[in-house]
C-alpha cells in the first residue's frame, strides 16, 4: 500500500459515463496537486481512449478555472474504452484484443508517477487491472447510479436524484389531472438507489428497483386499490434495470464494439402497455435518460468532488496507491481497489430508506 518513490507528475482521465461533478474533481486534483504539493497535472483525454491514443494536455491553476459548476467533464470521456479489451475489426465480426501493454508504455513515456482514475465500476476495474501490470493508481468514485462499493455515495448521484425528484414532481401534476398512472424510467443497471431515493423524495405510489424483482399481480393489486379508494391516479418509478420475477432485465440496444454490448432500457413503456391491458387504467410512460447526468451539480456534489479531488492528491503523496478514496460518513478514506472492484454496492434489503418508504404506503411491487 506505501510507495516510496516520489510524487512529481500525475496523470487524471475520466472514464464511463459523464457525471455532474466531474469537473469539481479535475479541479480540486490540480489545485491541490499544484498548490500544496508542486506537482505538474496531466490531463488524458477521453478516458483509456487518450492513454491508447497518446492524446493528453498539461493542465495549470488557469486551465481549471471556472469550471466547478459545469457539468460534462473538460477532459472528455469513453465508456468503451478498455486498454485490456480493444475493439478489432476481423472480416464479418469484432474480435477484442489486450493492448495493456501499449497504455502502461505510454504511462512511462509521458514520465508519470501515478494515475488518478476517476469513474465508475468499469473505469476503476480497468485500473486495479493496471495496478497489477505496475501503474500506481487513485481511484475516485464516479457515477449517478451511485452503485460502486466502498463509499457511502459517489459524487453525481445527488444530482442526478433532484432531476429525477424534479420529473416526478411534474409527472404528479399531469397525472392527477389526467386521472392516469404514470411511470417514470431511470438509470440504475444493477442497483435501484436513483428510483429509491427519488421515489421517495416523490412521494412515488410504487418504487421498482433491480434488487426487488417485481411480480405485475401486485402492482395491478395496488394501483386498483388506489382507484377503488378513490385516488385517480398513481405515480410509479422504475429503474432500468428493474426485472419481472422470473423474468431478466430489457435490453435496448446492443453496441458490439462494447465490451459490455447490452444497454438497458425499455420497461416503462413495456409496464405501461402492460398495466393498461391489465387494469384498463390509462398509463403513460416517460423515460428521463441521459438529463439525469447532464447539466450543473448540486452543491453536494460540488463539493463531494472537491473532497475527492483533495484527498485523493492528499493520500497519493502520502504514499497510498492502488486504492480509491471513499466516502464513509463525513471522514475521506482509502479502500483497496480490490474490495471496490469485486463487488457492485446493491440497495440493501432492509435500506431504512426501503423501510420508510414502506411505512408511509409506497409499494415494492413485490
Ligand atoms: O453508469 C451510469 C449509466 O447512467 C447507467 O445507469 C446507464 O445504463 C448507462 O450509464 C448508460 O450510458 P450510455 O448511454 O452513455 O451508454
Amino acid at each position: 500500500m506505501k510507495k516510496k518513490k516520489s510524487i512529481k507528475r500525475i496523470g487524471i482521465l475520466t472514464g464511463g459515463g459523464d457525471c455532474p461533478g466531474l469537473n469539481a474533481v479535475i479541479r480540486a486534483v490540480t489545485k491541490t496537486a499544484i498548490h500544496d504539493y508542486g506537482l505538474k497535472v496531466l490531463g488524458i483525454e477521453d478516458g483509456y481512449e487518450g492513454l491508447l491514443e497518446q492524446r493528453a494536455h498539461w493542465l495549470s491553476v488557469d486551465s481549471v478555472s471556472g469550471i466547478l459548476t459545469q457539468g460534462g467533464t473538460i477532459l472528455g470521456t469513453s465508456n468503451t474504452a478498455n486498454p485490456f479489451k480493444v475493439p478489432v475489426s476481423e472480416k464479418h465480426r469484432i474480435r477484442f484484443e489486450d493492448h495493456s501493454a501499449a497504455a502502461v508504455r505510454q504511462f512511462k513515456a509521458w514520465k508519470l508517477d501515478a494515475l488518478i482514475t476517476v469513474g465508475g465500476d468499469g473505469t476503476q476495474a480497468i485500473a486495479e487491472k493496471l495496478s497489477r501490470r505496475g501503474i500506481p493508481v487513485i481511484g475516485i468514485p464516479k457515477t449517478i447510479d451511485n452503485d460502486l462499493s466502498g463509499t457511502d455515495f459517489t459524487f453525481g448521484f445527488d444530482t442526478a436524484v433532484s432531476i429525477a425528484t424534479d420529473a416526478l414532481d411534474r409527472l404528479h401534476t399531469t397525472a392527477a389531472s389526467h386521472h392516469r398512472i404514470m411511470i417514470l424510467e431511470v438509470m440504475g443497471r444493477h442497483a435501484g438507489w436513483i428510483a429509491l431515493y427519488a421515489g421517495a423524495a416523490g412521494g412515488a405510489d410504487i418504487i421498482l428497483i433491480p434488487e426487488k424483482p417485481f411480480e405485475l399481480k401486485k402492482i395491478a393489486e395496488v394501483v386498483g386499490e388506489r382507484a377503488q379508494k378513490g385516488r385517480r391516479f398513481s405515480l410509479i418509478i422504475v429503474a432500468e434495470g428493474a426485472f419481472e420475477r422470473k423474468g431478466k432485465p430489457r435490453v435496448s440496444r446492443k453496441d458490439i464494439k462494447n465490451p459490455h454490448p447490452e444497454k438497458l432500457g425499455g420497461i416503462g413503456e413495456w409496464l405501461a402497455k402492460t398495466i393498461e391491458t391489465q387494469t384498463g387504467l390509462e398509463t403513460r410512460a416517460a423515460v428521463l435518460g441521459h438529463i439525469q447526468r447532464g447539466g450543473t451539480p448540486t452543491a453536494f456534489d460540488r463539493n463531494l468532488g472537491t473532497l475527492f479531488g483533495k484527498y485523493a492528491v492528499k493520500y497519493l503523496c502520502e504514499g497510498t496507491v492502488n486504492h480509491m478514496i471513499g466516502l464513509k460518513g463525513t471522514s475521506l478514506v482509502p479502500v483497496p481497489l480490490k474490495k471496490v472492484v469485486a463487488k457492485n454496492k446493491a440497495v440493501p434489503e432492509n435500506h431504512p430508506l426501503v423501510l420508510a418508504a414502506a411505512s408511509v404506503g409506497t409499494s415494492f411491487g413485490c
